[in-house]
């Protein structure tokens, strides 16, 4: 096998072995508290990984886009939720071609957005399984939840879809400043989608799904009474903000990126051929502080031009020309998307490579 020291850089690095840890703890998590776990696999894009989830007790998997849907639909991944407001009719007419060889479930926050779908399915004599996107705080998508019942009542009288859950993401985590205030983050984001799920109950209407959970949320949002499934999706490999907001050890962090030290112009300076186009351009979460930290060391790099990351030596720290570093990027998600493959390692060896099939896929 491969040593490390052979690949090109700058490479990304996904530690197998970390991701088996984590993908296992995630799983006995939602085990222990009784619901299904449906990662959202916009953190890897590779039906690879999604298999592995899977292999280890996931219900489904959870995307956003439909271009993404088609792809691992052709992997063989058959249970997948939409979880993001799907709107259009051409959207509509691929997840129809979709949903003669998938469970596919959708997302909806509006009756038009929702009447563009259900007017497809209608034609063709089906139904889509749709849940209404409930906001917790985060203010970006989704219906307050007092005007949930006024939404979902218009919902379930469309003939082509069938309202059957509610949905949330408590987004807003990120920005949490401490970890108690994550945690409080997470106990809302529960309470709040299956109190809202109860009302719609009373009045009605069919709601089994009660959906929920990021990483950071995940651990105290799956755990509240009345919900049955969560979402996490950076966990896989988690990253610095991860760590920065105390939701994980470094140890945790399966995604590196291998990099070679191109110059080091001042004693407080050193340059990887690593920038924003291998790391993207993602602040650290939950307050900005670089673009990534050096593994090992104190250093990080301070500064991105697209191909040049600008490291700010701590210190009593040094770096040398043509030195390789490994780098924790703020956010994993984003690098994996920047990349057509990636390197799966175990420790210093190289095993093969994670095939990003579905990046890129933003239709
Ligand atoms: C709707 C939705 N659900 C779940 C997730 C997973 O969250 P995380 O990557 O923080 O685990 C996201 C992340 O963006 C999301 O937008």
């Amino acid at each position: 096998m491969t040593p490390i020291a052979d690949l090109e850089t700058p490479a990304v690095l996904v530690d197998l072995d970390v991701v088996e840890r984590n993908v296992a703890s995630m799983q006995a998590r939602a085990r222990a508290a009784g619901v299904r776990l449906r990662p959202h696999a916009k953190t890897h894009k590779a039906p690879q990984i999604g298999r592995m989830q899977i292999a280890a007790g996931a219900a489904g998997l959870t995307l956003a886009k439909v271009s993404e849907a088609e792809v691992f639909v052709d992997a063989g991944l058959e249970d997948l939720f939409l979880a993001y407001p799907i709107v259009g009719a051409d959207k509509a007419r691929r997840l129809l071609a979709l949903a003669d060889r998938a469970r596919i479930a959708v997302g909806a926050d509006s009756v038009d957005g929702a009447k563009t779908l259900s007017d497809v399915f209608h034609a063709a004599g089906r139904r889509l399984p749709v849940r209404l996107k409930i906001d917790c705080g985060f203010r970006r998508v989704g219906v307050p939840p007092e005007r949930a019942l006024e939404t979902a009542r218009r919902l379930a009288d469309l003939p082509g879809i069938a309202l059957d859950g509610v949905f949330t993401f408590a987004g807003q985590a990120y920005g949490g400043e401490t970890p108690e205030e994550v945690a409080r983050i997470g106990r809302d984001e529960g309470r709040i989608v299956a109190e809202t799920a109860e009302a719609l109950r009373a009045a009605g209407l069919p709601i089994s799904e009660v959906s929920l959970g990021s990483t950071p949320t995940a651990a105290l949002a799956m755990t509240q009474p009345g919900v049955t499934e969560c979402r996490p999706g950076n966990y896989v490999f988690n990253d610095l903000s991860q760590v920065t907001l105390g939701v994980c050890r470094e140890e945790d962090c399966a995604l590196t990126v291998l990099a070679t030290v191109v110059s080091v112009p001042a004693p407080d300076r050193a340059v990887v051929d690593a920038g924003s186009k291998t790391l993207s351009t993602d602040p650290l979460r939950p307050r900005a502080n670089g673009h990534g930290l050096v593994v090992g060391r104190r250093s990080r790099i301070a500064r991105l031009s697209e191909e040049h990351g600008v490291i700010r030596v701590e210190p009593g720290e040094s770096f040398r020309v043509g030195e390789r570093v490994r780098l924790l990027p703020n956010h994993s998600c984003v690098v994996s998307n920047l990349h057509d493959r990636l390197s799966a390692v175990r420790g210093e060896r190289v095993e093969g490579e994670i095939v990003v099939a579905a990046r890129g896929c933003v239709q």
